[in-house]
């Protein structure tokens, strides 16, 4: 069975996510979206509010699963038995950075962690979760960006932080 890790901040997560989630899970047996508990970084959602967000965003794609982790891809993967990373490409300014992680993570686990890039479909290049929360933040409209029950959730933090 052919299993795969999605890691990411996931703060929130986007239509671009979606995209890739949902194109990675028609490749893979079974995919498992990790949301990674950074304690270096403030995020707007907790990791267990980014967690219930993605497993309500995936509920209709049955070999999709949600975790989270801390510390290391590559231990957290060591620990899961899995050995394929999924990520997105939106644009070539995305390629250096997912390069070099790529290539950390094979490097540091004797190659048992391999890295399989995806490119985002065109009508989500432009997404961020960055620009989600800044456009919410100045009160623009995401409706665009994220599914409405995530909008919903994203609005109510920043008017709860007024
Ligand atoms: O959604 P993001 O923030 O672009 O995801 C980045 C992520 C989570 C994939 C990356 O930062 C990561 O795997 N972090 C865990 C720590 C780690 O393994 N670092 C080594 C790679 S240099």
């Amino acid at each position: 069975m052919k299993r795969a890790v999605y890691p990411g901040s996931f703060d929130p997560v986007t239509y671009g996510h979606l995209d890739i989630i949902k194109r990675a899970s028609e490749i893979f047996d079974v995919l498992i979206v990790s949301v990674l508990n950074n304690k270096g970084k403030t995020p707007l959602f907790s990791v267990e509010e980014r967690v219930k967000i993605l497993k309500e965003a995936t509920k209709e794609l049955p070999n999709v699963q949600v975790d989270s982790f801390s510390g290391l891809l590559i231990d957290y993967a060591a620990e899961n038995d899995l050995h394929i990373a999924v990520r997105g490409l939106r644009a070539i300014t995305d390629f250096e950075y997912e390069l070099q992680i790529a290539q950390t993570n094979r490097k540091l686990s004797n190659g048992n962690l391999d890295t399989i890039f995806l490119t985002t479909s065109l009508e989500y290049a432009y997404l961020s979760s960055s620009s989600v929360k800044e456009i919410a933040y100045f009160g623009g409209d995401i409706s665009q960006c994220v599914p409405d029950f995530v909008a919903k959730k994203i609005n109510e933090k920043f008017n709860s932080n007024l």
